[in-house]
């Protein structure tokens, strides 16, 4: 990226976006980690909801998001060798995103001040009938739309490599970065017709209150494929990144290829897992939505044997032998290395209660328990989160030039979010086995004992916290690290961002794979299929509006055309 130094820039700024979010986001995790554990209460209850939406906000929207967006600019850039077409139009998502992310910033902070009369406290869900100040939706669709914006600047990247290329396959990183990008165009329709349509007019006070099934079905169905948009560039730095760290290549090019394809197609139509406890969904729609979410697991295994392979392949470069000998030879004393080996344990741990949440009959045992911020603090705060941290200890020296500050306190670092959230998370899963709620400052109940099955509810809490102690520890020594590094007056020597060739190259693929059109025609229709019905059924049903709140057949008209 030296040699397009703009782009260098821009990668940075999105860094720094994404960094600062995740400084303040885990300050939040580590409040709510005390208060609700009773350990130390340095905040009031009531300001709960102002910090978990700030913490999920900041962490599973603005840190992930930025930080994509500075990956796949570096990721689109490096594999077509080409910059973005134009650098105005570049810098005008950027400032798009940033600005709605401030909006919506803004809104949430003000809900700790009493004097403001403007609050968020909607958590990072935010559907009805929760209501916050319309700057927060306004600021919400103004930052989706920057990252449509984003979208298309990378494909007219694309289109502009594709005219001097006719006949190439597009490189892996572009494809990688590409079909995500067609998954995110079509999941982002939900949450914009549901922040469009339903939630600014009625913050506005111009429309009554939207029929709560209505806007939650809307947001799960973006809500659940903006999973597969944290994860993709995760994966994309452990298919591309990861087996070069190792000293090997790529295992295969096509099953990195297959495995993008399967999430464009099956990450849409699998939302209302979400919600197998709502009622107003026929049970049907509900087996269907878990059969797909199945399948969804054929990805993540093929990308745990792959990625495995790749690495299995590296250390054998290296000298590693032997059945499982070859694990030493593997550079384990380099952060970036064992942040992501680390991160894909814990995704396999995330994996299996990530089964447990999708089985329709087994979910109503751990419904809204801490059990599933448990799997998604080892999905999304770890598989994503440590490998985010981990690339950025290979990717920040290569965009700035400046060699990392300290990599045995990255390595530290990594391995001490990995200990941390062991033990938080695991306090979580087992006291929602136990039925201890989420979401809530004041999770004890006089009249209701939980009930462990090995160890107390006390030695429970203290776990959690500590857990969560520990990871904000992990995260402030990695701020200082990057930060010490940006400022670092070394430069970064001997460091290249060639990735070496896959074993099996992308010549051994159909060239169907790179047809996008047809898996984005395949992806609509599926996602035509899964929710039309319930859809259709959720409005005949209870209506756009709850009964004796319906606005004037005047103004429903167009909503109705809007959503037919
Ligand atoms: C929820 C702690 C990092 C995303 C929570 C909760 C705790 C917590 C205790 C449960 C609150 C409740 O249900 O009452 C922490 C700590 C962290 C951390 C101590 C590290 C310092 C992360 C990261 C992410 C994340 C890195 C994502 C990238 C979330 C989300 C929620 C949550 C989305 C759910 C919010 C909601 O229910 O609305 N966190 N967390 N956390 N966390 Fe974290």
């Amino acid at each position: 990226l030296i040699q397009y130094p703009h782009v260098s820039r821009v990668v940075r700024s999105l860094f720094l976006t994404a960094f600062v979010a995740f400084g303040i986001g885990a300050f939040m995790g580590v409040l709510q980690a005390l208060h609700r554990t009773g350990i130390a209460r340095i905040v009031e209850s009531a300001d709960y909801y102002t910090f978990l939406t700030l913490h999920g906000v900041l962490l599973a929207i603005v840190f992930t998001i930025f930080f994509l967006a500075g990956v796949f600019t570096w990721a689109n850039t490096r594999s077509l060798d080409r910059p973005p077409v134009s650098k105005r139009f570049t810098w005008f998502w950027v400032v798009t995103m940033s600005a709605g992310t401030a909006m919506a910033g803004i809104a949430m902070l003000a809900g700790l001040l009493p004097s403001i009369d403007i609050s968020a406290d909607v958590l990072f869900t935010f559907y009805a009938p929760l209501q916050a100040h319309p700057i927060f939706y306004i600021g919400l669709a103004v930052f989706v739309i920057g990252t449509w914006l984003a979208g298309i600047d990378w494909f007219r990247q694309f289109l502009a490599w594709r005219r001097e290329h006719p006949d190439e396959r597009i490189p892996l990183q572009s494809f990688m970065v590409l079909t995500t990008m067609i998954m995110w165009f079509i999941a982002t329709l939900g949450v914009a017709v549901e922040v469009v349509v339903f939630l600014i007019p009625w913050s506005l006070g111009i429309m009554p209150a939207p029929n709560p099934l209505l806007t939650r079905t809307l947001f799960w169905f973006f809500g659940h494929p903006i999973v597969y948009f944290w994860l993709m560039p995760a994966y994309l730095l452990w298919y591309t990144v990861l087996p070069k760290i190792a000293g090997g290549r790529l295992f295969s090019d096509p099953l990195a290829r297959v495995v993008f394809v399967l999430f464009l197609l099956l990450s849409t139509p699998v939302g209302i897992h979400h919600q197998y406890l709502d009622p107003g969904i026929a049970e049907g729609f509900k087996f269907i939505a878990m059969t797909n979410t199945m399948f969804l697991l054929l990805p993540s295994l093929l990308t745990a044997f792959t990625v495995v392979a790749s690495i299995e392949h590296g250390a054998r470069q290296r000298g590693g032998t032997g059945y499982f000998g070859w694990l030493k030879a593997l550079p384990w004393r380099d952060p970036a290395f064992t942040g992501m080996a680390l991160a894909g344990l814990m995704f396999a741990a995330g994996g299996f209660s990530g089964m447990v949440n999708a089985g329709m009959n087994i979910n109503y045992l751990v419904h809204n328990t801490l059990w599933v911020p448990g799997h998604f603090h080892l999905t999304v705060g770890t598989a994503v989160a440590l490998s985010f941290m981990a690339g950025a200890y290979w990717l920040v020296p290569r965009i700035t030039g400046r060699k990392l500050y300290s990599r045995p306190i990255g390595l530290f670092q990594v391995v001490l979010w990995f200990v941390g959230m062991v033990f938080m998370s695991a306090a979580m899963h087992r006291g929602g086995l136990a039925g201890i709620p989420r979401r809530t400052a004041e999770p004890q109940y006089p009249q209701v004992a939980f009930e462990t099955v090995a160890g107390s509810v006390g030695s429970l809490r203290l776990q959690l916290a500590f857990g969560g102690v520990l990871l904000f520890v992990s995260a402030l020594l990695f701020l200082m690290n990057v930060g010490l590094t940006a400022m670092n007056n070394k430069p970064a020597r001997g460091l290249d961002s060639a990735l070496p060739p896959a074993l099996s190259g992308p010549e051994q693929s159909p060239t169907v794979l790179d047809n996008l059109k047809l898996w984005a025609l395949i992806a609509v229709v599926l996602v035509i299929l899964a929710y039309s019905l319930p859809l259709y059924s959720i409005v005949q049903g209870a209506g756009l509006y709850p009964a004796g709140q319906e606005a004037s057949p005047a103004v429903i008209a167009p909503l109705l055309e809007v959503i037919a």
